[in-house]
């Protein structure tokens, strides 16, 4: 295990389309890092990271963030194996790839890694192993007529996905928070679980396009150790209020 999970830590999905947008949020949530409170990391997904490239995660780490580097990587073998090792490079602290892709593909992303935090951790001033997850089952697919789950319930596949995670020996998975628990017991409590999907108990909110949600306070007590949260925080009137509204949340959790 590269950097274990001490307490659960909230990570903003900066789903814009610019850096100047992603850089302008990221900048005011900078004033809710504080001794004391759980940790604030930022996403960058493939919207930012298409539009900007790798100078964004650069610029987001500047401000003191640590930067989760959310692409998803699905392709044979030696396609991932470089992406992994080009995501390394830019100095991401944790990235993903998807648990569909196999066994084999999971262990040469794991060596990937391994390997690229030797050659390039000094020079991307990387102190530890980045995170390396793999997305078991989207929060936006629901169980009934889902192609790739074929009748099975999500939550079952997505525990078969994660023991074959834990099995090529990656740091932990995507999954919803209404799967942690499950998963947990069967990986172990170290086996970490990121969960996006979250929402406030809010009547007016949205669920958006995800299907399995669970409140802030629910994940952290079903053991999620990442919680990632994008447009409550990132379409809210009060962006900082939203964000520091969720950290409160997990604290009393
Ligand atoms: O806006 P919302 O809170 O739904 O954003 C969730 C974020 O988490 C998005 O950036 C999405 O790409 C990401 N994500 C997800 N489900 C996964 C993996 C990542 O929703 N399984």
């Amino acid at each position: 295990m590269s950097q274990l999970a001490t307490q659960p830590k909230l990570v903003i999905a900066l789903d814009f389309q610019t850096g100047a947008e992603a850089l302008g949020l990221a900048g005011k949530l900078v004033s809710l890092v504080a001794p004391g409170q759980p940790d604030l990391w930022m996403k960058v997904g493939l919207e930012l990271f298409v539009a900007e490239g790798p100078e964004i995660v650069r610029a987001i780490k500047r401000l003191g963030f640590k930067v989760f580097l959310d692409l998803k990587f699905l392709d044979i073998p030696n396609t991932v194996r470089g992406a992994v090792r080009s995501a390394v490079k830019c100095g991401a602290d944790m990235l993903n790839i998807h648990a569909a892709g196999g066994l084999d593909m999971a262990k040469v992303a794991v060596a990937a890694r391994d390997e690229a935090f030797l050659e390039y951790g000094a020079e991307c001033a990387l102190t530890e192993k980045p995170l390396l997850f793999a997305v078991t089952v989207l929060t936006s697919m629901q169980d009934v007529d889902n192609p790739i789950l074929r009748g099975r319930p999500a939550a079952e596949v997505a525990l078969e996905l994660a023991l074959v995670s834990l099995a090529a020996g990656l740091d932990g998975v995507v999954c919803s928070g209404q799967e942690a628990t499950r998963i947990k017991n069967a990986c172990g409590q170290n086996f970490m679980c990121l969960t996006p999907g979250i929402r406030v108990p809010d009547p007016s909110a949205s669920a958006d396009d995800q299907r399995r949600v669970m409140t802030p306070e629910a994940a952290v007590a079903a053991g999620s150790d990442f919680l990632v949260v994008g447009r409550p925080v990132t379409r809210a009137v009060d962006p900082v209020g939203s964000a520091r509204d969720m950290l409160r949340r997990m604290a009393q959790a």
